[in-house]
């Protein structure tokens, strides 16, 4: 069995380094030469909360950059997309395309919601899973990571069919022997637009006020703004009949207080230059409410200062 990551940033990095360490072949895609040339020569290291190391010599992983050339050597059976949403586009789908056969499932890590359709007209028939992930790391350089803590990985599979469901399941397994917690999902749906709206709550608001999720709760101004969102947000899930947990604001809370020290990673992208998801997460929110004429003026007005950055 061959894992093929794609994308080597802090969580590629994580998955790919502790699941090569437990033994799996895993094959890296950069999206740079440089990056692929340093794990081929270097290996990864891959820090745990604790602060003790592994080091995953370079003879258990092979590194290659996202190309044009497609496929190298034998197809992975999962492909484990750890990419930013805003990486998916005409040429990483077109990649993804060459490099994927039926038989190979892919495992999406994503925050936000729009690349599943994107990714499965680009992939017809192969089989999509989904990633709802807590890890949180620190990508520390090009072949190191650094663990923030035991996060919980939730893995399910995009469609029905008993063979999704156990394929999901050999996953799990294959991801608990590396080291990580994780457990299957029956309704990955509903898990991913509850992780929607935890994120469309905390990482814009992080971004905009520069803080660490556990200061968003420090004083009343913040956690008004936060169940103005989260309000918000739950109305456009009952015009679309998409389940929500009662205590979903306790839900966000809760994350904000479990993960206090994190810096989001939208913040972590404005802080580093990039461009960030909020177009997936807060911008998905405001085109579903206007699809149904929901006034939503706390996404529309954090998705633009957010943008605007
Ligand atoms: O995007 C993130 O940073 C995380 O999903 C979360 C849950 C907000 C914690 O930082």
């Amino acid at each position: 069995m061959k894992i093929d990551i794609i994308g080597a940033g802090a969580l590629g990095l994580l998955f790919g380094g502790k699941l090569a360490a437990s033994g799996v072949p895993v094959r890296f895609w950069t999206r740079t030469p440089e990056q692929a040339a340093k794990l081929n020569k270097e290996g990864i290291r891959v820090t745990e909360a604790d602060g003790s190391t592994t080091v995953v010599g370079r003879q258990r992983l092979e590194a290659f950059p996202v190309g044009k050339s497609g496929r190298e050597g034998e197809t992975a059976e999962w492909m484990l997309l750890t990419i930013k949403q805003w990486h998916i586009d005409a040429g990483l789908l077109s990649f993804l395309s060459q490099m994927a056969e039926t038989e190979t499932k892919v495992v999406c890590f994503q925050n936000g919601i729009g690349h599943l359709e994107l990714i499965g007209k680009a992939l017809p028939g192969v089989p999509l899973y989904t990633a709802i992930t807590t890890e949180g790391a620190k990508r520390m350089d090009e072949c190191s990571v650094k663990r923030a803590g035991q996060g919980t990985t939730q893995i399910g599979a995009n469609g029905d069919g008993a063979n999704l469901e156990s394929n999901a399941e050999s996953f799990v397994k294959i991801l608990e022997k590396a080291g990580f917690t994780a457990l299957l999902s029956k309704d990955i749906g509903r898990e991913i637009y509850r992780k929607l709206l935890i994120n469309a709550v905390i990482n814009p608001l992080t971004a905009i006020w520069r803080l660490n999720n556990g200061q968003l709760l420090e004083n009343d101004e913040r956690v008004r703004l936060l169940r103005q969102l989260c309000d918000e947000g739950l109305r456009i899930y009952e015009a679309y009949g998409i389940p929500y947990d009662d205590d979903m604001f306790d839900q966000i809370a809760a994350v904000c207080r479990s993960t206090a020290s994190n810096v989001s990673s939208m913040l972590k992208d404005v802080q580093q230059g990039m461009p960030t998801e909020i177009d997936h997460i807060n911008g998905k929110l405001v085109e579903m409410a206007r699809r149904k004429g929901i006034p939503v003026p706390g996404h529309e007005m954090v998705w633009r200062l957010v943008r605007a950055l």
